[in-house]
């Protein structure tokens, strides 16, 4: 504290400072469903809290002018070993949505992810040479996820990432308040906060029209207002088992990653149905509330199948 900060990107040196710029420019709805968790949010706060109890040792005298970060992970070569995980509409957050991921990323060397609830298309994206994982939500209509597949063949996606975290719709309490949906139709409270930002709303009204290029294809998506928790509680697959999963790894054949592991068993499950990946998450604590955090399981995860499969970590940390 002391310092008081005018808010400006600039001006931003820590995630602390992108939250407060976050806060002040976007309408409350949109902020308030990036930013939130489900129920009582007690697994979005322990994210964080398990990286305070951890501390280092250094050791020192290594020498350290050149300094090589680099790992190889799902067989793509990156540059660090910390990649941008997807997440969904990011048009919503900034006009440039996933065009301006896409691009840091790329400058960093590093791998980035594009959700089926993207808002760039895959083959647009695609024009950044970094490695791209396409976050794939697995639906109820068969045909449509073989369909979403072979698109994201033909874009030229590195590694399928499955969500398997999110089968049912989390009780993300902030986005019931406020009406949070897509198209929007807010509570009337939520439409007063977006004429608070007219900033936001002018680039929004602007820019291209919002689109859920992944999907818009094959679902109308427009016909009337989807909540989130809608989307995934009717469109996708509450019956998805490992046995579907191992078909969907033949049919790729490629890096596949399970998005969402949070215990060994389900781990070594993953390696068993010819799996190259997994990503320890919580989905940030946004659906299972009281579940443990990702960086609380790690060591137990890379214990027993860190020599088998690559293993990636969503922090989850948000404030
Ligand atoms: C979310 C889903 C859509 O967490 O990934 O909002």
């Amino acid at each position: 504290g002391g310092y008081k900060r005018i808010m400006r990107l600039n001006n931003c040196y820590n995630f602390h400072d992108f939250r407060d710029l976050a806060r002040r420019r976007l309408p409350s709805p949109i902020y308030h469903y990036i930013d939130g968790a489900a129920d009582d949010e007690k697994t979005h706060h322990r994210n964080t809290l398990s990286f305070d109890s951890c501390d280092l040792v250094p050791n020192v005298l290594r020498g350290v002018k050149d300094i090589d970060m680099s790992v190889t992970v799902m067989g793509q070569k990156l540059k660090m070993p910390i990649y941008c995980s997807p997440t969904a509409l990011q048009r919503l957050f900034h006009y440039q949505g996933e065009r301006a991921v896409a691009a840091a990323a790329e400058k960093y060397g590093t791998m980035f992810g594009v959700s089926s609830l993207g808002t760039v298309s895959l083959q647009e994206i695609r024009k950044h040479r970094n490695p791209q994982v396409y976050q794939f939500y697995f639906h109820k209509d068969r045909g449509l996820n073989n369909a979403m597949m072979s698109d994201a063949k033909k874009a030229g996606i590195e590694v399928m990432m499955l969500t398997v975290d999110t089968i049912t719709g989390g009780n993300r309490e902030r986005d019931l308040r406020s009406g949070f949906s897509i198209p929007f139709r807010l509570t009337l409270a939520g439409m007063l906060q977006f004429a608070l930002k007219p900033m936001w709303a002018f680039n929004y009204i602007t820019h291209e029209k919002f689109s859920l290029p992944q999907l818009d294809k094959y679902i109308d998506m427009n016909n009337g207002a989807l909540s989130i928790s809608n989307y995934i509680t009717e469109m996708l697959d509450p019956s998805l088992d490992w046995n579907d999963v191992e078909k969907m790894v033949a049919t790729w054949s490629g890096e596949f990653c399970l998005k969402g592991i949070m215990s060994v068993e389900d781990a070594k499950k993953a390696v068993d149905i010819g799996c190259t990946g997994i990503v320890i998450s919580n989905h940030g604590g946004r659906q299972l509330d009281g579940s443990r955090s990702p960086f609380d399981q790690l060591k137990e995860i890379v214990d027993a199948v860190g020599d088998k499969i690559d293993v990636i970590m969503d922090s989850g940390i948000q404030r």
